[in-house]
């Protein structure tokens, strides 16, 4: 039987995160667990930064961005040595199984720990929803709403200048950001990297819609990491009747406050992580299917496919 558990956020934050801590301290206490905050995710169980919580230790923070635990990224904690140093720090505070907060780099580490005799549960933390095994990340829809509330500013300036409005967004390798984005503000284009990037073809729909449809101003949605916006847009400028402008929407798009939708999956998934724990699982983490709140050994969401956006791409198309 488990008497402690200690609670983490790992890899970039994302709004809801503190819901999530919130969820799970209060879930534990109430089933009569206590609960250690590790701070600064892997790399504070490593430097052994950890304390114990109470029921006020999580009071406020369930309308907060960002996370009160702190986060960090630790390459090395695929060091066998590195992460026994962790198990180490987390024996001698008495944390028998552990709360892993974040994105596929945290779920190896919950994996390996796990694998080390620390059972560990994942929740999927990160504004990319890059995780298969969960149709929704907690952070994913608060940032696409900071997303959309910038894009339909940019809106109402491009469409003023018969502009191009060329909008990078996050994601990390993954286009859902810029999927779900361009779909809400009826973007002219969407380019994501699992579509790939196809310059001469971007160019030439801008020009149709440019010449051909008489379209007042263009959006594209771009996901970062595929190429320079600010070079896209002035070769926009250069090819059609647009002036081109790049917006890199960067880090705006990691905070502020969670939505609605963010705060009830992060209580969902504490509570249910807590469950899991409780019940003596170790390795798995926790998803949303089709609105039920389900758990998957990590090895088997690892493995799994990227969700296919195609057929909402090709709903796009058919409304530009
Ligand atoms: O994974 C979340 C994320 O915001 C990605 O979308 C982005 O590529 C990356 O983190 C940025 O990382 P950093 O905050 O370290 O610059």
């Amino acid at each position: 039987m488990i008497k402690r558990i200690g609670v983490m956020t790992s890899g970039g934050d994302s709004p809801g995160m503190n819901a999530a801590i919130r969820a799970i301290v209060r879930s534990a206490l109430a089933q009569g667990l206590e609960v250690v905050a590790i701070e600064d995710g892997y790399k504070g169980m490593v430097e052994g930064r950890m304390w114990q919580m109470n029921s006020r230790s999580v009071s406020d923070i369930i309308i907060r961005g960002g996370t009160m635990l702190g986060t960090a990224r630790l390459p090395e904690f695929t060091d066998r040595a590195v992460r026994s140093t962790a198990v180490r720090n987390l024996r001698e505070n008495g944390v028998d199984a552990i709360v892993c907060i974040g994105g596929d780099g945290t779920y190896r580490g919950a994996m390996a720990l796990t694998d080390m005799g620390i059972n560990c549960i994942g929740i999927p933390g990160t504004i990319d929803n890059d995780v298969a095994s969960s149709d929704y990340t907690i952070g994913f829809d608060t940032a696409l709403n900071t997303v959309i509330q910038n894009i339909d500013k940019l809106r109402d300036t491009s469409s003023s200048h018969h502009r191009c409005s060329v909008v990078e967004v996050m994601g990390n390798h993954c286009g859902d950001l810029a999927v779900f984005a361009g779909l809400s503000c009826g973007a002219e284009l969407i380019i994501t990297p699992e579509k790939g990037y196809d310059e001469a073809a971007i160019l030439a729909k801008l020009k149709h819609l440019d010449e051909v449809r008489k379209k007042r101003h263009a959006i594209v949605v771009i996901s970062e990491k595929i190429t320079d916006a600010n070079a896209l847009a002035k070769k926009i400028s250069e090819v059609t009747s647009f002036s081109g402008r790049a917006t890199v929407l960067g880090h705006i798009q990691r905070g502020g406050s969670p939505t609605a939708f963010d705060r009830v999956l992060a209580t969902r998934m504490g509570d249910k992580a807590v469950e899991l724990l409780i019940n003596g699982v170790g390795g798995h983490c926790v998803g949303m299917l089709k609105n039920e709140i389900v758990s998957m050994p990590i090895a088997e969401a690892l493995a799994l496919p990227r969700k296919s956006r195609d057929e909402l791409l090709a709903l796009h198309e058919r409304l530009i």
